[in-house]
């Protein structure tokens, strides 16, 4: 069952009625649920059983200290690519040696911090990095354990922008290097393979490009292992789609029969990086209708939730369903759905067939729990939304709206 119902007409979260929350804390607002984010964690353990994967969150989908305080609590591990995410993850409590740490652009400042944080893993991405990762190793007097991400050059059938394991990605060792990286790393002193990783793309739909990816690499996982590298982990990355509209992506248990079976001979330790599936669909963006405004063309609805806030129609064109907090009766018309943010590509929703919405009234995007607040910015010297967190009946602040003088902190005139 959906955490976010209609009940009575009123959309709820959980047990709480949204509107409640709009008219408490203001708008636009994230809000998510508890209950949605415990099942999406949990559906990843159960799905693997046996396995006992490591699920390493994405800290980029939402990296809110409550969400990321939730997920410790559950066992998450966490997957970061910053040295501000490492400072989150260890504010909320989470494991350092629970952590993987990915990105093509790592600082010596942030591998060092990490290392000496103790994480497991460094997904390093290409030979220059390693050298530097191992310099800061020996500077520390450490082997840092590291895990090559290699490029298995497989195309995820995902928007262009979110694709990461095609041959022109900037991510990842080219496959066929990833053999000479490894067996050049055995003289350096400052490093040591523990792992192998890959990542293809996000919001996957259709699970064999992954079946394809993951069989290239648990291949070279095997080969490696027969040239004596002590690799333990196998990072299957993230990726793992959501429904937005129409979308079907493979179900958890599915994704997890692919990547088991393609990397069951393997005897690795896996690790996931889910980052999308575990969020997406336990947050909403509650918004306000400002204006109607009918051109010869369109109808346009104005709210105040802009593509600061959600940035993924504009970036992605992506599809977030928009719904009112209290069901509406009536003839349905064609509308865009725009923000405040002087832009054309400030529309939220496009040709969306809705009773006209008025001034005045709630609205939600759907599906905004991944890649929505931690997308947001100020642009415009708009403050960046409220963050709510919903748990039964019960739902808490868990980030204060900004106030107009956090927009030029740190600035001098
Ligand atoms: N691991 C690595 C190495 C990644 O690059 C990513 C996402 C993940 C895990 C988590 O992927 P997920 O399970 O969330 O698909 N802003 C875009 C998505 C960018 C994804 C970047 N990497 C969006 O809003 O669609």
């Amino acid at each position: 069952m959906s955490s976010f119902p209609y009940r009575k007409g009123v959309l709820h979260a959980e047990a709480v009625p949204l509107p409640a929350i709009a008219d408490a804390v203001g708008t636009p607002t994230y809000v998510y649920s508890t209950a949605a984010l415990t099942q999406a964690f949990r559906a990843v353990t159960e799905a693997f059983s046996d396995a006992r994967p490591l699920v390493c969150y994405s800290v980029k989908a939402n990296s809110n200290l409550a969400i990321l305080r939730l997920f410790a609590g559950l066992g998450g591990g966490f997957d970061i690519v910053s040295g501000g995410e490492l400072a989150r993850v260890r504010h909320a409590g989470g494991e350092a040696a629970k952590t993987v740490f990915a990105g093509v652009g790592k600082t010596q400042e942030e591998m060092e911090a990490a290392l000496a944080a103790g994480i497991l893993l460094f997904n390093v991405e290409s030979a220059e990095e390693l050298e530097a990762l191992d310099a800061v190793g020996r500077r520390l007097g450490r082997r840092a354990p590291f895990a090559l991400r290699v490029n298995p050059e497989v195309d995820p059938r995902t928007h262009r922008y979110i694709a990461t394991g095609l041959k022109t990605s900037k991510f990842g060792v080219p496959f066929e290097e990833a053999v000479d990286l490894y067996a050049r790393s055995k003289k350096l002193k400052g490093v040591r393979a523990a792992g192998l990783d890959c990542h293809i793309g996000s919001q996957l739909t259709q699970s064999s490009p992954l079946r394809a990816a993951l069989g290239k690499v648990a291949g070279l996982y095997q080969e490696l292992k027969a040239q004596k590298h002590a690799l333990e982990y196998l990072d299957v990355g993230g990726g793992l789609g959501i429904t937005y509209s129409d979308e079907t992506p493979p179900s958890v248990e599915e994704y997890a029969r692919v990547v088991l079976n393609a990397t069951k001979d393997t005897g690795a330790r896996l690790v996931l990086e889910p980052g999308r599936s575990l969020v997406g669909n336990a947050g909403v963006l509650l918004t306000r209708v400002l204006y109607r405004k009918q051109t010869p063309a369109k109808h346009f609805t104005v709210v105040d939730a802009g593509m600061n806030d959600l940035l993924r129609p504009a970036l992605y064109e992506a599809h977030h369903a928009f719904v009112p907090l209290l069901k509406r009766r009536g003839k349905a018309v064609e509308v865009d759905v725009v923000g405040p943010v002087c832009e054309s590509t400030d529309v939220l929703a496009k040709a969306r067939p809705l009773v006209l919405p008025q001034a005045g009234e709630l609205y939600a995007f759907l599906s905004a729990g991944a890649y929505g607040m931690s997308m947001a910015s100020n642009y415009n010297s708009r403050p960046r939304p409220a963050e709510v967190l919903v748990d039964g009946e019960a739902w808490r602040v868990v980030r204060e709206r900004e106030r107009t003088e956090d927009l030029w902190r740190g600035e001098r005139a």
